[in-house]
């Protein structure tokens, strides 16, 4: 098995990584109004980039301005927005890391009193919980409309100098909604079984596709379980199938904790991440994410059979966390932190406060 210090080279486009670790995308709510990035937010993850991360990823943003999920994140919607997204993708060039953008849209998690518009969803979904509206299903022009948009989001991202884009299909916003059989209850070509929910994501994917040049990466971040919105594990498994197929250079599969087992088959002994492993065979590159804190977690996921390794937290504690983690005995300190010791790590005060909503994090 590969070591989290081993360097990769994504099969189809030839890219080379200086290691294995991939800073998972975290929204950071330092963004400004109209979308365009911040110094805070461009030196927290240029810093990331020093401490000798492999990839880094931006946090979620947005490719129309309706499809914002929440304040403070950054867009990729306009022009105006370039500039400051050639900043970063430079800077995270020039310290030796590849960058990807997340770009995604919230779909009925992007509330009207943000955006001034109802929220839209794969189908109509009544919504109470925070972050979601009441939305209205989206008709077929809008979605292809939507599909465009992604495309010009990519198109955006290469013209700032990005290595790739990574779309986001997880987490309950707009292209998970597509694809749980919850929230997309439509009867025409974007909805029924799971390879009718998936050609969403299918159709982004070819668009991005055909207007980047060949050598951009085009990844995809799913949750391989979604309970709430009927993202259930076999299906994740055929859509993982479809992606491979559709000749995406990786999948993220974002497990939150990936030393438990499936929540439908909690007797499986395999762990999230070896359902995937198991079942494409090498055929695609896989990054897992979540609760990889210290070096023996990141070699046990590695083990699992993950090719890269993603981490959230650990990287926000510990700036450094990648150019550690081939140390076996590498053990970061754990939350609680002060304040103090997370703006030396390059977190702004707002960035800070946010992270006071994330139980037990801040002191
Ligand atoms: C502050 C914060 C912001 C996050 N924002 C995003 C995001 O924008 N997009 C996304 O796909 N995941 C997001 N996540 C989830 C992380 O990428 C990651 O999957 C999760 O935190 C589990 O990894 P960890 O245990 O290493 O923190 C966020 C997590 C945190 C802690």
């Amino acid at each position: 098995m590969a070591a989290p210090g081993d360097e990769f080279t994504f099969p189809r486009t030839g890219m080379s990584l200086r290691n294995r670790t991939v800073l998972a995308a975290m929204t950071n709510k330092q963004s400004n109004p109209d979308g365009t990035l911040s110094d805070a937010e461009i030196n927290w993850l240029l810093r990331r980039a020093e401490g000798d991360f492999g990839i880094i990823t931006t946090a979620a943003s947005h490719v129309t301005a309706g499809g914002q999920g929440w304040a403070g994140e950054m867009g990729v919607w306009g022009d105006h927005q370039i500039p400051g997204l050639t900043r970063l993708a430079k800077g995270i060039r020039e310290r030796g890391a590849l960058s990807l953008a997340q770009i995604f849209h919230g779909g009925m998690r992007a509330p009207e009193d943000l955006t001034g518009q109802q929220p839209v969803s794969a189908s109509e979904n009544p919504c109470t919980e925070a972050h979601c509206g009441h939305s209205r299903g989206l008709s077929s022009e809008e979605i292809q409309g939507l599909i465009k948009s992604f495309g010009d989001a990519a198109v955006r991202c290469v013209e700032a100098g990005f290595d790739g884009v990574e779309l986001h299909g997880a987490h309950g916003y707009l292209i998970c909604q597509f694809l749980g059989e919850g929230t997309n209850r439509r009867e025409d070509e974007w909805g029924g079984d799971i390879e009718s929910r998936a050609r969403f994501l299918l159709r982004i994917i070819e668009e991005v596709k055909s207007r980047v040049p060949d050598d951009f990466l085009i990844g995809v971040r799913i949750s391989p379980e979604y309970p709430k919105i009927g993202v259930r594990i076999e299906d994740s498994l055929t859509l993982s199938e479809l992606l491979v197929e559709s000749g995406i250079d990786f999948l993220h599969i974002s497990c939150w904790d990936c030393f438990i087992p499936s929540s439908e088959y909690p007797d499986d002994p395999r762990m999230i991440t070896e359902w995937f492993t198991e079942f494409l065979s090498s055929r695609i590159p896989i990054i897992s994410t979540g609760a990889i804190w210290d070096s023996s977690d990141a070699q046990a996921v590695m083990d699992q059979g993950a090719d890269l390794i993603g981490v959230a937290r650990v990287g926000i504690a510990h700036a450094d966390w990648a150019a550690q983690v081939s140390n076996p005995d590498y053990t970061p300190a754990r939350p609680p932190f002060t304040a103090e010791h997370l703006a030396v790590q390059a977190l702004s005060e707002p960035f800070i406060e946010y992270m006071r909503n994330w139980k037990g994090f801040v002191e």
